[in-house]
């Protein structure tokens, strides 16, 4: 990937699920800082040590699924069985609350959110309206409200293909299905 980069072919290099150490040992042996690293992030599984220590490194963070558990996928079936009777993020009365505030829409809050953390925030649709409505979600959240959305990690991780790629994922990171086991929300 460095030699595209040198070549002209790439402008820039990112990575994607990486774990903390995986992150450590790209940077001992090689001579880029990653540009992003994209990975899940949501108001249930929020990594604030690991963004932390991505920031001070120089690395951007890309929220995926920032939605949280909106697929059916990650709710009915496969890697996060265990954790399908969580209410939808978006469902959150803490968001239908500030949805009524903001005059923005719950979705709309959970992507400011991200956004209002430096991150960047990366939600998929197939409507053109609910695309314009994710567009439109770069706008101010009082601290107050990000302090109460803070409060709402679950270390919830839906996205864990681990078995599938026979290869542990996020070793060294929160949310593995152990850490889901039992919660509640
Ligand atoms: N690097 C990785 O390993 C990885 C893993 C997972 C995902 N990703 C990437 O991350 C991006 C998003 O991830 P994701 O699809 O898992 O999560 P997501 O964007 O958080 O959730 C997608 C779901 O939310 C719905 N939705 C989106 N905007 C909405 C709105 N305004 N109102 C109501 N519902 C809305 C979509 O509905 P409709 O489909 O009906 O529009 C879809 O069911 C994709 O580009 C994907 O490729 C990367």
């Amino acid at each position: 990937m460095e030699k595209l980069v040198a070549d002209g072919r790439a402008r820039a290099i990112g990575v994607s699920n990486f774990c903390m150490s995986e992150i450590e040992t790209l940077l001992r042996e090689s001579f880029t800082v990653p540009a992003v690293h994209q990975m899940e992030v949501h108001p249930y599984l929020q990594q604030k040590d690991f963004n932390k220590w991505l920031k001070a490194k120089g690395i951007q963070v890309v929220q995926f699924s920032p939605l949280g558990n909106m697929n059916d996928f990650y709710r009915k079936t496969g890697w996060s069985k265990e954790i399908s009777h969580m209410t939808r993020v978006i469902d959150q009365p803490l968001f239908l609350d500030l949805s009524k505030k903001y005059g923005k829409s719950p979705v709309q809050i959970v992507l400011a959110w991200g956004i209002n953390n430096g991150r960047s925030v990366i939600p998929k649709s197939v409507v053109d309206w609910q695309v314009a409505e994710n567009m439109a979600a770069d706008f101010e959240l009082d601290v107050e409200d990000t302090e109460k959305i803070a409060t709402m990690d679950a270390q919830a991780r839906f996205n864990d293909p681990s078995l599938d790629y026979e290869w542990r994922l996020y070793s060294d990171l929160e949310g593995s299905d152990q850490a889901v086991r039992g919660k509640t929300h």
